[in-house]
């Protein structure tokens, strides 16, 4: 695909589609991440003294305005990272935003408004897309984390403009292209989570590389099913424990080992206030439900596997972690991960999370800022995001 250094930008209009998707609090950024990590290639187009205008979506405001869902936040977030006058205006399409994008001098930076406030975004129609196509000379992608979405600013802009990767972009498809297509092994992957649905063909394409693969979080539950345990309350998809036997046969039959947690932390209740008490797996009673996988038995053998392992991976945590009594197994693990010399590369979301609550994000190899791009990349699929960019001649 090309990248930036095959443009050249000078005293072009820039339309580059980032993946400012941050949570807000009160009215402002309250993880900083996304924007820092697509600094770079911003910072490189305005010392390329291009035009810049940035487009992404926020929430799901589900195709019209929403006043809690402006980009406004994000652009002074923004500002103040680059040190530096950033511009924001009202809309993403239309004549005032045009005159907003023709304005602009070289290296100046335009916010535009949440593309989602636009039922044509997610739609993918082609008349929106050639609308803000229409408002610069060049795209760039740098939204990894929006990269599985087949949308207007993913997608569709990319038949109106030449097109090319951003830094951020090219830095994960490299990061995760690498531990996918070339991984040291002993390579581990740990899959958490609440729904196994989400996680099929993840598993799936991963029992074909990897050589453990911890179940763990919500979807070990329906695994443990599978194997006869009684879960008692515990959630589980009933009608999943079949392709759950399917796939812990097919990781037998390729000598991939399925590992399950040992033991658990069990509930009364889906609460915090809930009385909890650790168990063996065998021994889950009925009124009583698994909210961390991370049991003293089960967080020692995944640190055992996880010392032994030269790659390993992680999507989801092992258990409730948003309510502290049930976080310690997630805890637990970021801090194995950050005492081990494996290539450690996290999924987004909620595994970054994690690790930043556990406070090791600079002990990790690499974590991403995608959650559902990472996993569509774990799914061995292609992003539609990357594919309808321009390839090098
Ligand atoms: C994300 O946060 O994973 C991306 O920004 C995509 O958001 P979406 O799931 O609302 O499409």
């Amino acid at each position: 695909k090309k990248t930036l250094k095959d443009m050249d930008f000078k005293g072009k209009k820039v339309l580059v589609r980032v993946d400012f998707n941050v949570p807000l609090k009160d009215g402002v950024v309250g993880d900083t991440t996304r924007i820092k990590a697509a600094l770079p290639t911003i910072e490189y187009l305005i010392k390329e003294e291009a035009k810049v205008l940035l487009i992404s979506h926020l929430g799901r405001p589900g195709g019209e305005p929403k006043d809690e869902l402006r980009m406004d936040p994000v652009a002074k977030e923004l500002a103040n990272l680059l040190n530096k006058e950033v511009k924001k205006a009202d809309d993403c399409i239309g004549d005032e935003v045009k005159k907003a994008a023709d304005s602009l001098k070289n290296g100046e930076v335009l916010v535009l408004e949440n593309s989602r406030f636009h039922a044509g975004e997610k739609k993918n129609d082609p008349e929106f897309a050639k609308e803000l196509a229409s408002l610069a000379d060049l795209y760039v992608n740098d939204a990894f984390g929006a990269a599985h979405r087949a949308h207007a600013t993913t997608v569709g802009v990319t038949e109106y403009l030449p097109s090319a990767a951003g830094f951020l972009m090219q830095r994960e498809l490299n990061a995760l292209g690498e531990v996918m297509e070339n991984p040291e092994s002993p390579f581990v992957a740990i899959m958490g989570g609440a729904k196994v649905s989400d996680k099929i063909d993840v598993i799936k394409n991963l029992i074909n590389k990897v050589d453990q693969l911890i179940v763990a979080g919500g979807i070990a539950n329906t695994f443990l099913m599978a194997k006869g345990y009684e879960v008692g309350d515990s959630l589980v998809e009933a009608d999943k424990v079949d392709l759950a036997k399917e796939l812990m046969t097919e990781a037998e039959e390729k000598g991939v080992e399925i590992v399950l947690p040992i033991d658990v932390v069990i509930a009364d209740d889906f609460s915090n206030d809930a009385n909890t008490k650790t168990v063996s797996v065998k021994e889950v009673p009925a009124g009583w439900q698994i909210l961390d996988c991370g049991g003293p038995q089960s967080l020692e053998n995944y640190k055992k596997i996880i010392k032994n392992a030269k790659t390993v991976i992680w999507n989801g945590p092992l258990g409730v972690f948003e309510m502290e009594k049930f976080a310690h197994g997630t805890v637990e693990l970021a801090k194995a991960l950050a005492e081990s010399d494996a290539h450690s590369v996290i999924g987004g979301g909620d595994s970054a999370a994690a690790i930043n609550q556990a406070g090791v994000a600079d002990k990790m190899s690499h974590i991403s800022t995608g959650g559902g791009a990472s996993l569509m990349f774990f799914e061995g699929k292609e992003l539609p995001g990357v594919a309808a960019l321009d390839d090098v001649e």
